[in-house]
């Protein structure tokens, strides 16, 4: 135990754990759901519920797993069993929802790059020409080939471990991704669009439509609602439940001071997604007004390039900066994935990095490959329990976000809540005598609140509610 704890790589600072967690948790999510969901749920209203929840249900849960991980000093797969000898079953779902996920979002992660791509070359305009997006996801070889660029670069970050890979990167990506959404938030504020009936939107319309809460037709089912889509985007915001917060809490040095890595995690987080909103909110309204809002996923691919593309010059500026920001989003995101089921790997079979990232980026590949092909060769429509149609990607996305890591987080709630007791990670997190100001608040998330919130996600993902 001692020689291994020795040889476990680690974060050199706590600034560099935090950059690289806040790297995992600031990803797609942040950039194109959060601001979708504002939009949708009533602007303000949906940011006070999503803030609340964030400093109660959210942070229960992403301390906890940091804690498991310090405490335990391994990774997801074999952590949970070194809690307790009869939960190493939980280890095994939460080493599967990352090897679901990272498949897809390497895909996504490839599409991302194209588009930067586009931009660098000059060529934003054609990003916007009808049907460029559908386009080139249906074709055959050309996702694939983006994606393993992707895919590629993951694989030498983990590849170069902790310290010299995810942690120097991090450093780097992070800071550089907070100044281009300032710049770029500041700047939606002042754009003005006047369409084609003679009517002008500005930008700073669409922030007062994104901060003023909206009670408009607000019924209690609505605010439930509105409840449970602040609850799944948090979750999948801050990365829970998917064993990496596990795998980086085991790279944190004990002298550190949990609790406030966490609440720098949280707001790094947070204040992102609020900032994402700002710079996308106030632009779509301009053009689009309420309405174009309701984009969806489609926002990112099919929207924006318009947005981009009718502010001139400049705006293909914007659209580069803007795709080369949710580049570096969506590596550091993709990068956790992946060190999360590679240092499992690592941990269970005693293998080496090197291997264990090689057969890991491999095996993925080949998934990520179907994803892919799930656009045309092997195409079909599958109806979703929410009730929308989806293809392999959207069925890995539901399976792991709406029914598996549900119940990853259900099962480490219960297991830190009732079995083990709160007291092992209460322990961990004052191990140095901080002081812990939360700790009656993390209790009664933990036992009560947490799990009954986890089942009700669990019960609208499958369908039942
Ligand atoms: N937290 C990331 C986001 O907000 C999502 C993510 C998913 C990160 C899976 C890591 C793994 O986009």
């Amino acid at each position: 135990m001692e020689t291994q704890t020795k040889q476990r790589n680690s974060f050199t600072s706590s600034i560099g754990f935090v950059l690289a967690a806040a790297g995992s948790a600031v990803g797609l999510g942040n950039i194109w759901r959060f601001p979708y969901l504002a939009a949708k749920d009533g602007g303000g209203l949906f940011l006070l519920v999503y803030l609340v929840l964030a400093l109660t249900f959210g942070f229960a849960l992403l301390i906890t797993e940091v804690a498991i991980g310090r405490k335990t000093q391994e990774s997801p797969l074999t952590a949970y069993s070194k809690i307790n000898k009869k939960w190493g079953f939980l280890g095994i779902f939460s080493f599967v929802v990352p090897f679901i996920i990272y498949p897809y979002y390497c895909v996504i992660g490839g599409w991302v790059m194209k588009y930067m791509f586009c931009y660098l070359a000059f060529q934003g305009q054609v990003a916007v020409s009808d049907g460029f997006f559908t386009g080139f996801i249906t074709s055959q070889w050309q996702p694939i080939f983006y994606c393993a660029i992707f895919a590629i670069l993951c694989f030498i970050i983990v590849y170069k471990g902790v310290e010299h890979g995810i942690e120097r990167y991090s450093k780097i990506l992070m800071p550089i991704l907070v100044v281009i959404v300032v710049f770029i938030a500041i700047y939606a504020l002042f754009i003005s669009h006047t369409d084609e009936n003679g009517v002008t939107r500005t930008g700073l319309q669409g922030a007062a439509v994104y901060f003023i809460p909206n009670f408009e037709g607000l019924t209690i089912k609505k605010f439930l609602l509105i409840i449970l889509d602040a609850m799944g985007q948090l979750f999948y915001s801050l990365s829970i439940a998917m064993g990496i917060m596990i795998a980086y809490g085991s790279y944190m040095k004990k002298d550190e001071n949990l609790n406030k890595s966490v609440n720098q995690i949280e707001i790094f987080d947070t204040g992102v997604a609020i900032l994402a909103g700002m710079m996308i909110i106030p632009a779509v309204f301009a053009f689009s007004g309420k309405e174009g809002m309701s984009a969806g996923p489609g926002l990112m691919f099919i929207t924006l390039p318009k947005v981009f593309n009718s502010l001139g010059k400049f705006g293909d500026f914007i659209g580069l900066i803007f795709f080369v920001m949710v580049m570096f989003a969506a590596l550091t995101s993709a990068v956790s994935i992946l060190e999360a089921i590679t240092s499992s790997m690592i941990d269970k079979f005693k293998w080496s990095r090197r291997r264990s990232a090689f057969i890991m980026a491999v095996s993925t590949f080949v998934v990520s490959v179907i994803v892919c092909l799930g656009y045309n060769v092997f195409y079909f429509d599958l109806k979703l329990p929410n009730g929308s149609v989806g293809q392999i990607l959207d069925i890995l996305d539901y399976a792991s976000n709406n029914i598996l890591m549900p119940i990853v987080g259900l099962l480490t709630c219960i297991l830190i809540g009732w079995i083990a007791k709160p007291k092992t990670t209460i322990d961990e997190i004052t191990l140095n005598g901080e002081k812990f100001v939360r700790k009656t608040l993390y209790v009664v998330m933990i036992k009560f609140v947490a799990p009954i919130l986890l089942f009700i996600i669990l019960l609208t993902g499958i369908g039942i509610i």
